[in-house]
């Protein structure tokens, strides 16, 4: 098994990183697939407390990187869904200890292991974005019906394509996938906020998912749930509905016949799901 890296990221802080990283996670793993999910927010741990598992954190990412503590002393399994682990990050440490050398060392022991690693971005474009950007095969870029965060994204995109190991290393790209979130359809109509077409047209980015503005999230993050574990909300279907359509474009690609390429196929792909993603909401 080399796992798959996913790098969930935005540009802007505040936008739903680590929400979508815990429930993107929690649905691939639930799909049956092997998932750790990475903190790399060094000093600000959040993830654990959003997985609810923020008690049982003894060793986090630079105690596996020092090798202070072995990576299966420090993975936290989540006990509603067991293929699900966290790797925490450290609360106090100095950010300048995640180097290149210490993500890779941690990396190369996570890959063998798991079948997706979700890597969950610091606000902003600094050094420990940078840091959960380089092994991305994947990128989530969350962005939230602003024009503030919109264009943040469109930043964060530039990024990747500079970045990461993909680019660095004369790889295929970073395949790059949109998820909007807090998206509120009166707000749209109101004209209070962009809507999903004119994201759309100034990212120009295939929709991943699109998760509505919902007081259900801070209830799952209180309760320390991921939040597509509640299958009966609109925001833990939205995630699920994410996760699959992943799992369908990603599996599409592999087995793109000669002469129709991963572009032809994710954009009939897309074209369904915006269809799809239109009426869901008309009928909301
Ligand atoms: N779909 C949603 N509906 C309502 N509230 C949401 C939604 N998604 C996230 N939030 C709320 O927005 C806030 C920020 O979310 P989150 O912590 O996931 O963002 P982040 O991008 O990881 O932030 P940071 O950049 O600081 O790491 C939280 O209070 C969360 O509960
Ligand atoms: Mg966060």
């Amino acid at each position: 098994m080399s796992a798959t890296v996913i790098t969930v990221t935005s540009g802007k802080g505040g936008v739903g990183k680590t929400t979508t990283t815990a429930a993107f996670g929690a649905a691939l793993a639930m799909a049956g697939h092997r998932v750790c999910v990475v903190d790399f927010d060094m000093g600000l741990r959040n993830l654990d407390l959003v997985m609810g598992v923020e008690k049982r954190v003894v060793y986090d990412f630079l105690h596996v990187a020092h090798g202070t503590a072995k990576l299966a002393q420090a993975l936290v399994r989540d006990k509603r869904v067991p293929d699900l682990f966290l790797l925490a990050t450290s609360q106090t440490a100095d950010k300048g200890e995640l180097t290149p050398e210490a993500i890779d060392h941690v990396m190369n022991l996570l890959r063998p292991e798991f079948d997706y690693i979700l890597c969950d971005s610091p606000a902003g474009i600094e050094h420990g974005a940078m840091m959960a950007l380089h092994h991305a095969d994947h990128a989530l870029v969350v962005c939230n019906p602003e024009i503030t965060s919109v264009r943040d994204a469109d930043r964060i995109m530039g990024y990747i394509a500079a970045r990461s190991r993909r680019a660095q290393d004369g790889m295929a790209p970073v395949r790059e996938h949109l998820i909007v979130t807090r998206y509120n359809e009166e707000r749209v109509r109101r004209g209070e906020m962009l809507s999903l077409s004119a994201i759309q047209d100034i990212l120009a980015m295939p929709l991943l998912g699109l998760v509505p503005d919902s007081p259900s999230v801070l209830r799952a993050s209180n309760a320390g749930r991921p939040a597509s574990l509640d299958a009966g909300t609109e925001v833990g279907r939205a995630y699920r509905t994410a996760a699959r359509r992943f799992l369908d474009q990603t599996r599409q690609t592999a087995r793109a016949p000669l002469g129709m390429g991963a572009g032809f196929l994710s954009a009939l792909a897309e074209t369904a799901q915006r269809g799809v993603l239109r009426r869901l909401f008309r009928h909301a």
